[in-house]
């Protein structure tokens, strides 16, 4: 099983950026974290961020029969970009959104995430522990779709 997690704009400035809002944790900190959970559970997992919308909708594409699930924090996108939402829908793999911060306790342009709808959930306001949970949640995600397919297999024979 393998996981694949995208990060957007401005969260390689995780450590240095507002920290008052997004605490002192570097990126390549949460993703050792993360990478830890992934082999303690058997997932293999990748890391992939850009500032660019079109290299993330690639990224995205790129997913279409190598990733099972997705991770994604969208960061200033998630207010913003049809074209991630788009990308999200076609590659119909199950996707976990993540926020560092409540949106909804934040600017009103951030209340609306234009990705939360094609996603399988969304993660938002637990600091770098949002990744985490994002993290429990597609293992969830995984066993139902196992279990799922293992039924559908059972009533076949
Ligand atoms: C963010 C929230 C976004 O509104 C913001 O543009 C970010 C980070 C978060 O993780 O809290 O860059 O996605």
């Amino acid at each position: 099983m393998k996981i694949v997690v995208i990060q957007g704009p401005n969260l390689n400035m995780l450590g240095h950026r507002e920290q008052n809002i997004y605490g002192p944790m570097k990126l390549e900190e949460i993703h050792t974290q993360m990478k830890n959970f992934a082999e303690q559970n058997g997932m293999e997992i990748e890391f992939f961020q850009s500032n660019l919308e079109g290299e993330i909708v690639d990224k995205i594409q790129e997913c279409l029969g190598d990733a099972d699930g997705i991770i994604i924090n969208p960061a200033a996108y998630t207010h913003t970009s049809v074209a991630i939402r788009d990308a999200i829908s076609a590659v119909q793999i199950p996707t976990v959104e993540v926020h560092l911060s409540n949106i909804y306790a934040r600017e009103k342009f951030r209340h609306k995430s234009l990705i939360a709808p094609v996603c399988t959930g969304q993660v938002s306001g637990f600091g770098p522990f949002s990744y985490h949970l994002a993290m429990v949640a597609i293992v969830q995600i995984m066993n139902e779709i196992r279990a799922m397919r293992e039924a559908q297999q059972a009533q076949k024979k």
